[in-house]
């Protein structure tokens, strides 16, 4: 990890700038992501630093407010590469012209190359890429040369190669600029004159060591969501500490259909320690009566979590640690405060002090694909490695206003009859996760001749690669019609099925 050379990638505010770290780690280097105004001194002290990469971002240079890294960064004799905003960043502090372009591009576009540079070793002087902008570079900055151009801005790319400056008006990291890997790993290996070290073998090898260290023969608690990360989570630690180490699985009574079944089930594939089960329903639907908003409810499953811990760990041996299973986006978006909360995610943002326990969490430097393919490389059970996410809160935030346990019961009834629908129909795979949601709405309806007055319940299904964003998943309308007609005739109280039509952004995949 950061012990060896890497990329460090200064974020502007940009979708892709995961993106961009994603695709320098598929080439085998490790990258990370620091706030857009990471001091120049940080990276005079982190000596493992071989190249920068100013990311993109929604903003326009000359906004107020506009983001603005430390112009020392320049000085600094690292190679720097500039993505569409992270270029006209170069521009505006080498003094030269940004301007709103004539026309705002947006999709594909044909670059042609004008200049050799180690940037574009191996590259055809016509290439298709990807733009996404308003403003545009106008004026070369001294010292620059211009590397490539489109039909619409003369200076889509420029360098400086004495300084080892680059910059790029088109998005490298995105799969519709096909060049943009080599260029991405031109840059990483023949200008920052990285050497691969980055392999998910050698990270689970190093991380086991390292919480070996770490935790020497303390006690751990990690609890199981179900879902991959905890999994690995629990894993890497049992691998460093085995049976030092303590697991649970919480039923909150906001579970779906069999749901602790099927948990322990996979564990007594994995793992040959106890799973403890706590059983605590009663107290988690407690905490919810009468709780109608969103955040409400997430804060006090929140709680009520740590609460749970705390109960369990009363008349046990000595715990010092609590292990999470954290990822890298959500470090990333927790961590920034330019960014605003939409929700709030159980898991992260630390422990309440009283809990005296000290957080452990192996994958917080992963995205979740790499989680995945550690899972794959141990071979863990299929139905753990293709789990669609399901949310810490639970059936909780799918249950519109107040948690009942009969809105539970219809909730829990009518998801099963969507997943078995969705399996059969094959689609578990190209739908990223689906659900059923109980909304809060009561329509008319007849049945047998007979007025009824019930619930509508909404389906829900995207397809994404990561959940930041998602469409809406175009299930045939057969099988929705299977849906619907199996979700009115076998469940109670439910007289009308509707389909959320809805993106990500504008709407959020949960409904709460
Ligand atoms: P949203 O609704 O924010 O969801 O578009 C994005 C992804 O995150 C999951 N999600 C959660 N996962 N704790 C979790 O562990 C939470 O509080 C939480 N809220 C949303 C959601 O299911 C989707 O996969």
């Amino acid at each position: 990890m950061k012990d060896n050379n890497y990329i460090a990638i200064l974020d502007f505010g940009s979708q892709y700038s995961k993106l961009i770290a994603r695709k320098i780690r598929e080439l085998g280097v490790y990258s990370h992501i620091l706030p857009f105004n990471t001091k120049a001194s940080y990276f005079s002290k982190e000596k493992n630093i071989k190249g920068i990469i100013l990311s993109g971002g929604p903003k326009s240079i000359y906004e107020k407010n506009a983001y603005i890294c430390d112009k020392n960064i320049f000085n600094l004799n690292i190679p720097i590469l500039g993505v569409c905003y992270g270029m006209q960043l170069i521009a505006y502090h080498f003094n030269s012209e940004v301007k709103k372009a004539s026309k705002e591009e947006y999709g594909n576009t044909t670059f042609y190359i004008c200049q050799n540079s180690p940037l574009f070793k191996n590259l055809e002087k016509n290439q298709h890429v990807w733009m996404s902008h308003g403003d545009c570079v106008t004026s070369l900055p001294k010292g620059f040369e211009i590397l490539g151009s489109t039909t619409n801005i003369k200076i889509a790319a420029l360098c400086n190669e004495q300084k080892k400056i680059y910059g790029l008006q088109f998005h490298p990291e995105v799969e519709h600029t096909p060049c943009g890997k080599e260029i991405l790993k031109n840059f990483i290996f023949e200008i920052c004159g990285c050497s691969k070290n980055w392999s998910l073998e050698n990270f689970f090898k190093k991380k086991i060591e390292e919480l070996k260290k770490d935790i020497e023969d303390k006690k751990v608690l990690c609890a199981l969501s179900g879902g991959i990360d905890s999994f690995v989570t629990a894993f890497l630690i049992y691998k460093a500490i085995g049976k030092n180490l303590t697991c649970v699985f919480v039923d909150h009574g906001l579970l779906r259909y069999k749901e602790t079944e099927n948990v322990k089930e996979s564990f007594k594939k994995i793992f040959d320690i106890r799973l403890n089960i706590i059983t605590a329903k009663e107290r988690f639907l407690q905490a919810l009566k009468g709780i109608k908003k969103p955040e409400r409810k997430r804060k006090i499953i929140g709680l009520e979590f740590i609460k749970v811990f705390k109960d369990f760990l009363k008349n046990k041996e000595e715990h010092h640690f609590l292990a999470q299973g954290t990822l890298y986006p959500d470090i990333i978006e927790s961590g920034n405060k330019y960014a605003k909360t939409i929700k709030s995610h159980h898991n992260v943002g630390g422990l309440p002090k009283n809990l005296d326990l000290k957080l452990v969490e192996p994958l917080k430097d992963l995205f979740k694909d790499e989680v995945r393919e550690i899972a794959k490389k141990l071979n863990f059970p299929n139905e753990i490695i293709s789990r669609h996410p399901f949310p810490g809160p639970g059936l909780a935030i799918r249950i519109i206003g107040e948690v009942t346990e009969e809105k539970l019961t219809i909730l829990r009834s009518a998801d099963h009859i969507l997943q078995q629908e969705i399996t059969k129909a094959n689609l578990n795979k190209e739908i990223w996760q689906f659900f059923a949601v109980l909304t809060n709405i009561k329509t008319v309806g007849v049945m047998g001749d007979k007025r009824t007055y019930y619930y509508t319940i909404a389906i829900r299904a995207v397809t994404s690669t990561d959940g930041m964003t998602a469409n809406w998943a175009k299930i045939p309308y057969n099988i929705l019609e299977k849906i619907s007609t199996r979700i009115t005739n076998e469940v109670e109280n439910v007289n009308r099925v509707v389909y959320d039509l809805t993106s990500k952004p504008p709407a959020t995949i949960e409904w709460e």
